[in-house]
């Protein structure tokens, strides 16, 4: 009995050891987390989930609005719409009139969005929308980007790049570009990159030789910053162009990412087949 007596007061004691709290509870810790880009740990920011395969991605900074294009009927058919998702939406807008909408670009500067499909390319002012304006007609476009204050696009099937003189409104076929190509861009140099069924080529400003680069051969995107520089997205990983030895740099591994953009401080913003996702700097121990 006095065994007994003696072994439950031990139970309490301990029991009661053990619920008292401690006078200084450690903080909660922050969980470090996220994705490495250039060597430094990014959050996950997430813009907007629930989303059916967003594509192509162009920020305006200025209200930071995040135009995409998404697949607008069933996985196995191809139609494709245009909509944009702001701060603190919950769900993106729609933007109606363009066929088969797959192919964005924002001209930041000049506050215009551009958007292509299957019939040709619109443009809208941003500031003061006068509804949109068909300004290329008759060609399907598969992608658009602005450099030096001109809209260069990918014709389908054709695979040619065009450019479109916004002023004149004439588009002509860039003829120093022969190839088939899937993605195209003109870096802060002046050099352009393409990619091809064979990979990516770089041409240097003024020339017309094609420099192989040596790592992956199939893109989703290329993309260049405000600075300057062509990011390069293939299936898995984002990259960077080494370019004096012609190789391709990975600076973030990230899963089956679509597209890609840059908000003003040149932080990706990048699509996923449900989410539009910025990546920030993480602040943890
Ligand atoms: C990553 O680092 C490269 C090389 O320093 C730089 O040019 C590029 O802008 C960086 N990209 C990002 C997203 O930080
Ligand atoms: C978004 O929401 C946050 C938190 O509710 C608020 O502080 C911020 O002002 C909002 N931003 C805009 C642009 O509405
Ligand atoms: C955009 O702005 C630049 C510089 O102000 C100007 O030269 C160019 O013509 C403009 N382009 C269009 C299409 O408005
Ligand atoms: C631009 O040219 C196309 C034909 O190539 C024409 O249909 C369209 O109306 C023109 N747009 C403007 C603004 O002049
Ligand atoms: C190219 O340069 C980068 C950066 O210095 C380096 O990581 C890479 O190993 C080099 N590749 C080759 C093939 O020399």
């Amino acid at each position: 009995m006095k065994l007994i007596l003696v072994l439950f007061c031990f139970i309490i004691v301990v029991f009661g050891k053990t619920t008292k709290k401690p006078d200084n509870p450690p903080p909660p810790k922050v969980p470090c987390e996220g994705v490495h880009v250039n060597g430094t740990l990014h959050r996950r920011h997430i813009i907007m989930n629930g989303l059916n395969r967003p594509y192509q991605l162009a920020v305006y900074n200025h209200e930071h609005k995040i135009f995409f294009s998404y697949n607008a009927g069933e996985d196995t058919q191809d139609t494709f719409g245009i909509a944009y998702v702001k701060i603190n939406d919950t769900m993106p807008t729609e933007i109606l009139g363009i066929k088969n909408g797959f192919a964005v670009a924002v001209d930041e500067h000049n506050k215009t969005a551009y958007f292509g499909g299957s019939d040709g390319i619109y443009k809208d002012n941003l500031v003061k929308s006068h509804g949109l304006q068909h300004i290329v007609k008759e060609l399907d476009i598969w992608d658009l980007q602005i450099f030096n204050h001109h809209l260069y696009f990918i014709q389908y099937p054709s695979q040619r790049l065009h450019k479109y003189d916004i002023k004149e409104n004439v588009t002509t076929i860039e003829e120093h570009i022969q190839e088939k190509i899937y993605q195209f861009a003109i870096d802060g140099d002046g050099d352009t990159f393409i990619t091809t069924r064979d990979g990516l080529f770089e041409i240097k400003k003024g020339e017309n030789h094609r420099i192989p680069y040596v790592g992956p051969k199939v893109f989703r995107a290329i993309e260049v910053n405000h600075k300057g520089v062509a990011h390069f997205c293939a299936k898995s990983a984002v990259y960077v162009a080494h370019k004096e030895n012609h190789t391709l740099v990975e600076i973030a591994s990230i899963k089956n990412i679509f597209g890609i953009t840059f908000d003003s401080s040149d932080h990706i913003i990048y699509s996923n087949p449900h989410e539009i996702v910025k990546l920030l700097p993480h602040e943890c121990k």
